[in-house]
């Protein structure tokens, strides 16, 4: 089985190596002799564990290689790496790829060139790195009516957080992150919610059957949050997390939404921290499930991109067809975010004058808004009192009008966080 590699960056290096310091292992378990017979790389002058005739700065000529069965496309970004997947499928030729960007705006329609050519497309490693995460939610979990998904799925914000919760600063956070190789080529794709929001959608289409862009997916970051708000809601007995949620909505939709959230506590993702990953699943049969592990990085990644060459691989040195692409049910929509319910915190300055919580209270009445929890902050040398507020379940709409008429309250400085809770206590 003559493999043909794109990209031998951070995981694409990875890959090679274990492809030659593991081939014995990995041929056997594919049933099949794994040879990497190609490779496209950026600069020819970097030291390879390919000999030079193996290698070419154009990635288009090893998907038209003769010599090439099977592509892995590991450049990342969208194109040319679409296009590549594309022709590579044209040719009939089986394509894995961990590429969440591509898989999530142009999956279903790559996935329907697979299907018309008879080839395979696989992409575990396109969602939560070396966690098994593609394969369990298309088959393992099949019997299931998954009702409710919450993810972290950004190795970067959650090492973020998690730092933060430490008392460091965003940014410092962010610069070692980005020591540690976690974050994008620009890591406003990971603080602004844009690469959990891929990976989010990619999973709403296999775990609710759902039609779903990235585009209707609600996002957002976590720049606005202050080391105050991961204080406050410690003392409330919650962590905050940037969250991936996905759920069924009564109306028949499905929620899918990215922003920071405060857990419970004694949640399970809630004890996920620095880089790690989790996504916990609640199907209707099985009920709740957590799989979590390493997000990123080179060879938890490579464990994920070769898992789906062992099983392409086997089923070519089988004569197997490749299986049909699961049914789309009876196609459930994304809800649009001003009808979804979500509990509340918010954080106001405020004068400290008297009447104010009369007004503020006043305020989430007349939005139907119930009040959980009240922190109140006598003035410091700002002189402006802080209110903190956790609230009932309510419509998005209800709780941003609240918000909008809370800011124009006489007694209000500002509204200094606004941030969304789930999970019970
Ligand atoms: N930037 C991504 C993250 C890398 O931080 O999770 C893995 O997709």
């Amino acid at each position: 089985m003559r493999i043909g590699l794109l990209g031998v960056g951070t995981v694409g290096q990875a890959v090679a190596r274990a492809l030659i310091e593991r081939r014995d292992v990995l041929s056997r378990a594919a049933g099949a002799n794994l040879v990497l017979q190609r490779a496209a790389v950026r600069d020819l002058s970097r030291p390879r564990p390919l000999a030079r005739e193996q290698l070419s700065t154009d990635p288009f000529a090893i998907v038209r290689a003769d010599d090439v069965d099977l592509v892995i496309e590991l450049l990342g970004g969208e194109e040319p790496a679409r296009a590549l997947i594309a022709a590579a499928l044209e040719r009939g030729r089986p394509v894995i790829t961990a590429n969440k960007r591509v898989l999530a705006w142009h999956g279903p329609q790559l996935l329907a060139i697979a299907s018309t050519r008879g080839a395979e497309l696989r992409y575990e490693a396109a969602v939560g790195g070396g966690i098994p995460l593609i394969a369990p939610l298309t088959d393992d979990l099949a019997a299931n009516r998954v009702t409710e998904l919450h993810a972290i799925i950004n190795g970067t914000c959650n090492y973020i957080l998690t730092r933060m919760a430490q008392g460091e600063t965003l940014e410092e956070a962010l610069a070692k992150a980005q020591e540690a190789g976690y974050a994008e080529a620009d890591p406003r794709d990971d603080v602004e919610g844009v690469d959990a929001a891929d990976k989010l959608c990619v999973l709403v289409r296999l775990a609710f059957n759902a039609q779903c862009t990235p585009a209707q997916i609600f996002k957002q970051g976590i720049r606005a949050l202050d080391p105050r708000d991961l204080s406050y809601g410690r003392e409330l007995g919650y962590v905050l997390k940037l969250l991936a949620i996905a759920r069924r909505s009564p109306g028949g939709g499905v929620e899918a939404r990215v922003h920071p959230a405060f857990l419970p506590a004694d949640h399970p993702l809630a004890r996920v921290d620095g880089a790690q990953n989790a996504v916990h699943v609640v199907g209707d049969l099985c009920g709740p499930v957590m799989f979590s592990g390493l997000g990123a990085g080179g060879d938890a990644t490579a464990s994920a991109v070769l898992a789906d060459l062992v099983h392409v691989a086997r089923r070519l040195a089988l004569g197997d067809p490749v299986p049909p692409q699961r049914e789309s049910g009876p196609e459930a929509q994304v809800t649009p975010m001003s009808e979804v319910r979500t509990r509340c915190f918010f954080r106001l300055a405020v004068d400290d004058v008297p009447g104010v919580f009369a007004q503020i209270t006043r305020v989430l009445a007349d939005h139907q808004i119930g009040l959980a929890s009240v922190i109140q902050r006598e003035p410091g040398r700002l002189g402006s009192a802080e209110v903190v507020l956790l609230t009932y379940a309510a419509p998005e709409q209800a709780l941003a009008n609240a918000e909008e008429e809370l800011a124009k309250l006489p007694s209000t400085r500002a509204i200094k966080a606004r941030i969304r809770v789930e999970g019970q206590k």
